[in-house]
């Protein structure tokens, strides 16, 4: 692990407007710099540097961070590779650390099977480009499928001989260990090759190390399956992983598009012909890491599927996850009987492109019309249809694009408008039930965000950046805000407070009760912090190895005056001062809302604890303990409710 040590000096010598512009040409605009935004395609630059904040933030796109957050962002990196990048670019000395032996351990296993793995790779596509079986069975199979040299050699095309033992042999020779052969399933127990007698295609994870193998047979005998997996293993988890996106994913984040295909030809051939944002899922539905995984990249799926049944069913399947992500999906449906790599090859490429233009569906509106046809005049039916169409639409989390989509769908299924928001209401309350038991502790901040503009009533612009959040959340994250940007400001000089010992002090009691894991985790570490004497400022949360953390404190840094705007919404902006002379204001308020909200939860749920208990209870030291805190928690409330003036919080 690298030290503690190092990673500071990087983040004390990293400056933001040097490596930023390593890649991105700026221009100096007041104290700010100017530039086109790396991360999407954009011809006015919205992309600002603040070399004073060491940070940089896109306005088009969203995106921003400090330092290593940029090239985390644009190299497609982890954070300690980040760490190595910035140090090597600074001449920064990497010093490591010790990690414990489980840890080594762990980290040696995997290593070594993504040596084995590579060592794989090398072998299957040295038999193909250079062995006669390989030339002659599998180079001719690849090269009459279209296939160029250039594309064999990108995606790592291989084979499998047709013997036994061959390649076990010869990876035992060269002193690979029998248990990682097993483990990552390239021989099988009882000492064979697990792949014969296939071509194989390699898979790779995001960052293009070797994961695992697929083998499709090239005889038609169909007692065996035409194509053969790696098993998981600690370095595969299928769920995981999608094929091709190491090589798509510059191409997705490009076109800002994602285009899914079910095979691995597919992609390979589509790629070759300059179609690159490209990715398959082999043959199985998409999972909700993989959409995660894409949604990295863009938040556009075109899905491409044969026009057959089979291939509109798995269309249908588990898109109402993707939906669920807030991703918009369009889908192309091809000819009966083509997938994207025989289309392809029987149209050419401009062609190709041409029929994926003029072809695009969305979705939803695709998924109402062929119901709408199966069901026919069948009354029956068709409140199926409603219901089914009515289930999917209640799963966007964005409220404006439910409400436009339902319009759209009262046409098409011929019923009032407000028939149907009536019913996509009733469906969203059903989904918040079933998800309240889920939900708990994942995600939380995500959820209260949705819920506040979860129900459908009239078009509601939200503004995805800054998102209103209800009840403590909201308030947690105005006191984180308020610590990130103030933290060593004296809250009162003359004993040397300073804004984040003042809210360390009066939040300690609370942090148990934080709703927020991330708020309670930025506000626990200024405290240990704090105890060893040291104050953590935004440099540190910016620079933070948690992506959370870190994203939430460069928001934080860059909007200010969001946290501010509780009762300011209805004040005239004019009239008050900025956050930043105002910071000692704003830290109280937001203690004093902090403490307020605290009470009343804690105080409802003494209310229900007392009505709850029995005598035995009743006579307790406990019972004893919590009227006392009770007592003093209305006090307390009453207390805050009076300075703040307000009875109508919830
Ligand atoms: N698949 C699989 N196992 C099978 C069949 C299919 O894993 N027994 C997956 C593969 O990822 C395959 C995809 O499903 O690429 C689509 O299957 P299919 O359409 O049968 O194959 P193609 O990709 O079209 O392969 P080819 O063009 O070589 O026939
Ligand atoms: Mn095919």
């Amino acid at each position: 692990m690298i030290t503690q040590k190092t990673i500071q000096q990087v983040i004390d010598i990293a400056k933001i407007e040097d490596v930023v512009g390593d890649y991105v040409n700026l221009t100096r605009r007041g104290v700010n710099l100017l530039g086109l935004c790396p991360f999407h395609d954009e011809k006015t630059p919205s992309f600002t540097v603040s070399p004073a904040k060491n940070i940089f933030k896109c306005f088009g796109c969203g995106r921003g961070g400090d330092p290593i957050g940029f090239i985390i962002e644009h190299e497609h990196i982890s954070y300690p590779e980040a760490i190595r990048f910035l140090a090597r670019k600074y001449n920064v000395e990497i010093e490591e650390s010790g990690n414990t032996e489980e840890e080594i351990e762990k980290k040696l296993v995997t290593d070594s099977l993504y040596i084995v793995n590579e060592y794989a790779k090398n072998y299957y596509t040295e038999i193909l480009l250079n062995d006669e079986e390989g030339r002659t069975i599998g180079l001719s199979y690849f090269k009459g499928r279209n296939l160029q040299n250039a594309t064999i050699k990108k995606f790592q095309l291989g084979y499998a001989l047709n013997a036994k033992d061959d390649f076990t042999q010869s990876a035992l020779k060269k002193k690979y260990n029998i248990d990682h052969l097993h483990k990552l399933g390239l021989t099988t127990q009882s000492g064979f090759d697990f792949f014969r007698s296939r071509v194989m295609f390699t898979i790779h994870n995001l960052s293009g190390k070797v994961v695992g193998f697929a083998g499709r047979i090239l005889t038609s005998q169909t007692k065996f399956p035409k194509y053969i997996n790696s098993p998981e293993s600690e370095i595969y988890n299928k769920s995981e992983i999608l094929y091709g996106l190491y090589f798509a994913k510059e191409a997705v984040r490009k076109q800002d598009e994602c285009i899914l295909v079910e095979g691995y030809l597919d992609v390979i051939s589509l790629h070759q012909s300059g179609i690159e944002n490209v990715v398959a899922t082999s043959g199985t539905s998409l999972t909700k890491r993989q959409i995660q995984l894409i949604k990295r990249f863009t938040s556009n799926i075109k899905i491409l599927y044969d026009g057959d049944a089979a291939g509109i069913k798995a269309a249908l399947r588990g898109l109402d996850l993707v939906l669920e992500a807030d991703m918009n999906v369009k889908l192309v449906l091809l000819p009966d009987g083509h997938d994207p790599d025989s289309f392809l090859a029987d149209q050419g490429s401009s062609k190709f492109t041409e029929f994926l233009e003029t072809h695009e569906e969305d979705f939803i509106f695709f998924k109402t019309k062929i119901l709408l046809d199966e069901s026919q005049n069948d009354p029956i039916k068709k409140s199926m249809v409603i219901r089914d169409i009515v289930d999917s639409i209640a799963k966007m989390p964005d409220a404006f694009k439910r409400t436009l989509y339902l319009r759209q769908c009262s046409h098409m299924l011929a019923i009032d408008e407000s028939t149907l928001v009536s019913e996509v209401n009733k469906s969203i309350r059903a989904l918040r039930k079933s998800k309240s038991l889920e939900r708990q502790r994942e995600n939380e901040d995500k959820v209260s965000q949705v819920e506040d503009e979860w129900l459908v009533t009239k078009p509601i612009f939200v503004d995805k950046e800054t998102p209103i959040i209800r009840n403590d959340a909201w308030v947690e994250r105005a006191v984180c805000s308020i610590l990130i940007n103030f933290a060593d400001k004296y809250y009162n000089l003359e004993n040397q407070t300073t804004i984040a010992s003042y809210i360390v002090q009066e939040t300690s009691e609370l942090l148990d009760f934080f709703d927020i894991e991330l708020y309670k985790t930025i506000i626990s570490e200024s405290q240990n912090a704090l105890a060893q004497g040291i104050t953590l400022n935004a440099q540190w949360y910016i620079a933070h190895a948690d992506e959370n953390i870190r994203s939430f404190a460069v928001n934080a840094l860059s909007t200010p005056y969001v946290y501010a705007s509780w009762e300011e919404r209805q004040m005239f902006l004019q009239t008050q001062k900025m956050p930043e002379e105002n910071f000692i204001r704003d830290a109280d308020n937001a203690i004093q809302r902090l403490i307020l909200k605290k009470s009343r939860k804690l105080i409802v749920q003494l209310e229900a604890y007392f009505a709850a208990a029995n005598e035995e209870q009743k006579s307790s030291a406990d019972y004893e303990l919590n009227i006392k805190v009770y007592q003093q928690l209305i006090r307390e409330r009453n207390r805050i409710a009076s300075i703040l003036g307000t009875v109508t919080l919830h």
